[in-house]
């Protein structure tokens, strides 16, 4: 397995593109099973869930190829409805092919996505909406086994909780469904506008993508399209916190301001300085952040749960106590082991985190448990004293496309076993 060997306490400098949105990719991938003919997915991030995607893509008749920074989709071979346990359980953004098989086919037959690293991630809301639109779907040895024998039909949804997931299914299933779906409750991801404008451009007919409110007109039939993903404000949140954790001053290219809207904010309380032109941010870092008193997750457009381990890596050598609160995900703090073998001191209680801040880390042999938890420690080691190895490098792999080539651009001393 790979290991990243990172030196820390070199200045980061110098310009970045931001790769494409991971949480994009995978639902507009899964969507074009709802399509006839090509799609060219631009802007693709080269990580592993993508990968997973397009194996299952080719698992079910059609067929997906990498060409430079795009993935090209020929949709007309759909010839399967069923999706094998080792194939869903490779990425969990797995669960979107469900509204989308189901609505291509008529009937759709998945592995119940486990648990994974941060939480059991029900799928509760998902199958209570499909239901509602008349699917028949019965759970049974880890099995989901779906059927939509009049075919699917809009209806009026209201999401308990605005779950990103559970609104891309319902998006997918009512596509091309008979009469009219409405989405209360709707998450406003960047991500779902992002999905709504892949399937827009291919012939459906969503309103309201990005509001509380998403109305979808059920269409006969979509076609391909073309279609640059969003940057990922993640990826880009990630690198903020790697110019913080080392008091860098650096440029990201090719980042939507908005998307972080509720990141950038806390990072100007801690001392950092932005300055914004056209699609290019730079952020110039004080030696020693300041505390950021607390900071919430919260369904967008609050703090994004995703950046929440790489800003807490980033606040572990801040001139004060920071306090977490991880409303989303139960089991989101895994990092915190990892980074007190670094010399932080962190205290975790259930969803809050509490963060003193220390002078310095130093770097030790770590490992990454889940995607954004491997961030943080990668975010941990570029500011700490000594060398860091760090193992577990598939999670990151997982959302991130080549950080360490990525790093080594801004001057970071960063090797890969
Ligand atoms: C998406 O996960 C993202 N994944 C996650 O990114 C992200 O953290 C999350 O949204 C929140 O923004 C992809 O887009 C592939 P949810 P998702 O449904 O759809 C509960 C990353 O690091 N819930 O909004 O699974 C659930 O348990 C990943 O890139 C139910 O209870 O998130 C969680 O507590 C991690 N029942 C909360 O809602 C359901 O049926 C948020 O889940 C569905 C969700």
């Amino acid at each position: 397995m790979s290991k990243l060997f990172i030196t820390g306490q070199k200045r980061l400098s110098g310009c970045v593109e931001v790769q494409g949105a991971k949480n994009s990719a995978l639902p507009i991938l899964a969507a074009t099973v709802l399509t006839r003919g090509e799609s060219v997915i631009y802007r693709c991030p080269d990580i592993s869930d993508v990968e997973a995607s397009q194996r299952m893509l080719r698992w079910l008749g059609l067929k997906a190829s990498r060409s430079g920074e795009a993935v090209l989709v020929q949709s007309d071979g759909l010839c399967r409805h069923d999706i094998p346990d080792e194939l869903m359980r490779q990425t969990r953004g797995s669960i979107v092919f469900l509204g989308a098989v189901l609505a291509a086919a008529g009937r759709a037959r998945l592995s119940l996505p486990g648990g994974c690293e941060i939480g059991l991630r029900p799928i509760d809301l998902h199958l209570k909406a499909l239901r509602r639109m008349g699917a028949v779907i019965k759970e049974r040895h880890g099995w989901l086994d779906c059927r939509a024998p009049h075919g699917l039909k809009g209806a009026e949804i209201a999401l308990p909780f605005p779950s990103v997931g559970a609104t891309e299914n319902i998006m997918l299933a009512a596509c091309t469904a008979c009469g009219t779906t409405v989405i209360g409750n709707a998450a406003r991801e960047p991500e779902i506008t992002d999905l709504a404008e892949y399937l827009n451009r291919c012939g459906a007919c969503i309103e309201g993508a990005g509001e509380s409110e998403i109305v979808i007109d059920g269409v006969k039939e979509l076609h391909g399209c073309d279609h640059a993903l969003i940057p990922d404000r993640i990826a880009a949140a990630t690198l903020l916190c790697c110019a913080a954790a080392t008091g860098s001053e650096i440029t990201l290219r090719g980042v939507i301001h908005p998307h972080l809207g509720a990141v950038l904010p806390l990072l100007e309380d801690a001392g950092c300085q932005f300055s914004a032109s056209g699609n290019e941010l730079r952020v110039r870092c004080p030696e020693r952040l300041r505390s950021m008193k607390m900071i919430r997750t919260m369904p967008y457009p609050g703090f994004p749960t995703d950046a929440q381990a790489p800003l807490l890596a980033a606040a572990a050598t801040a001139d004060g106590t920071t306090v977490f609160v991880e409303n989303i995900f139960e089991n989101r703090y895994r990092h915190t082991a990892e980074l007190a073998r670094m010399g932080a001191d962190i205290k975790t209680e259930g969803k809050f985190a509490v963060v003193e801040g220390v002078r310095s880390l130093y770097g030790a042999a770590v490992e990454a448990t889940d995607l954004r938890g491997g961030a943080a420690l990668m975010v941990a080691a570029l500011g700490a004293e000594g060398k860091t190895e760090l193992s577990g490098v598939h999670y990151l792999e997982r959302g991130y496309d080549h950080p360490e080539l990525t790093l080594s651009a801004l001057g970071a001393e960063i090797l890969r076993t």
